[in-house]
């Protein structure tokens, strides 16, 4: 039996759902399944406004607030960190569990306005099932 695409259950976003059935039992076949792993973060603006949204897994932090077109992230130059208009302070309870920073993205950082403690690059920072419920403040300079 053959079917298209439902948007339930765990077989969302997949392309070709084939249902066989062996010897009375059942098996559902996958093709081309996009699922991905959701990550919940938290963007809050300077003025307090607080957007929790999720974005898939591997998505860069300032591509999440680009879809979701949160002010004050305008990811300029795309994620090559060359821009720094993506600059963040990531929450201090979060900073020690993302990915080091490098020497590029600790250069642009020279360049970024406010710069913290806690200062990163949402483009270097990739949602990852480990940062679920991360929260990144946006400084008042990049509004
Ligand atoms: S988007 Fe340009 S440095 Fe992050």
């Amino acid at each position: 039996m053959r079917q298209t695409p439902k948007s339930k259950g765990g077989v969302s976003d997949c392309k070709l759902v084939i249902l066989e059935s062996f010897d009375h039992q059942t098996v559902l076949f996958a093709f081309g399944s996009n699922l991905r792993i959701m990550v919940q973060i938290n963007y809050i603006e300077h003025g307090g406004a607080k957007w929790t949204v999720e974005i898939a897994e591997g998505i860069s932090l300032m591509e999440g607030a680009l879809k979701y077109r949160i002010p004050g992230i305008d990811g300029d130059c795309g994620g090559a960190c060359a821009c720094a208009t993506c600059h963040v302070y990531v929450d201090p309870d979060w900073f020690d569990r993302l990915p080091a920073m490098n020497e590029l993205e600790r250069g642009m950082l020279k360049f970024a306005s406010e710069t913290r403690q806690y200062s990163r690059l949402a483009c270097q920072i990739k949602a990852a099932p480990a940062l679920n419920g991360l929260t990144v403040t946006i400084p008042q300079s990049q509004y």
